[in-house]
């Protein structure tokens, strides 16, 4: 649970981050309780190097990110893998689905791992419903999208982190797919923060950022 509902969701202070050159210098960002935030920006511009800090996958050269009011490179190891494990939910650009297992296999690790049913109206909406007994192998681009963001959705993240989540889609699919997202926030008070270069799909969300000259320009 969410110890105190008074401070945002997560807070990103002076997010500063470089490979062999600058990618982002001071980023700031506030999440809140059923807000959804956009980044957009060209190929390379560092979209999904800032997505894995803010979900605690890669540390910063320096900055803060606050869950909860803490800050997650600053916890222990055993605190911030139960914040991976059961309060954030990942979707990465590449689904990481486990191969060589059925679809339906796949969602039962996480119904063990969360302690959380597989909701079958979920997988009717996502239209994945028919296709549980086929391996991931045999499985389209998009179903391995559409299964991966059940896998996310069945683990009740209390911060969705999507990478590209629908860069696999057709557009009508793409845009059934995020609403059902931001259904799911509503419904259940968490916030997401998406990473997408389809700008009518991040101006679905209530905020959208541009990743421009290593900073965050506000669009929306
Ligand atoms: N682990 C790493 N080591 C070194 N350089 C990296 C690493 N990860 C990413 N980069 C570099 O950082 C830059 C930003 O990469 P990133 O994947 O964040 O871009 P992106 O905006 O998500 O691009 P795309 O829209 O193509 O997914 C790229 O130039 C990439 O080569
Ligand atoms: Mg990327």
């Amino acid at each position: 649970m969410i110890k105190n509902k008074n401070i945002p969701l997560l807070e990103v202070r002076g997010i500063s981050h470089n490979f062999d050159y600058p990618l982002f210098d001071n980023i700031n960002l506030t999440l809140e309780r059923k807000q959804s935030i956009a980044i957009i920006g060209v190929s390379g511009s560092g979209k999904s190097t800032l997505l894995n800090i803010f979900c605690s996958l890669l540390k910063p050269i320096c900055g803060e990110v606050l869950y909860d009011g803490q800050n997650i490179f600053n916890i222990s190891t055993k605190r911030l893998l139960g914040i991976r494990r059961k309060k954030f939910g990942i979707i990465f650009q590449a689904h990481y689905l486990f191969r060589g297992f059925s679809a339906s296999e796949n969602l039962n690790i996480t119904k063990l791992l969360s302690n959380n049913e597989i909701d079958q109206e979920l997988l009717v909406k996502l239209k994945i419903d028919h296709i549980m007994e086929q391996g991931i192998g045999e499985l389209s681009g998009g179903q391995q999208q559409r299964l991966s963001i059940a896998r996310v959705l069945t683990k009740k993240p209390n911060i969705i982190f999507a990478d590209e989540p629908t860069g696999n889609l057709d557009k009508k699919t793409a845009l059934e797919v995020m609403d059902i997202l931001f259904e799911y926030t509503q419904i259940f008070d968490v916030g997401m923060l998406i990473v997408t270069h389809e700008d009518d799909i991040a101006y679905k969300c209530d905020h959208v950022y541009r990743l421009n000259k290593n900073e965050l320009e506000k669009l929306k």
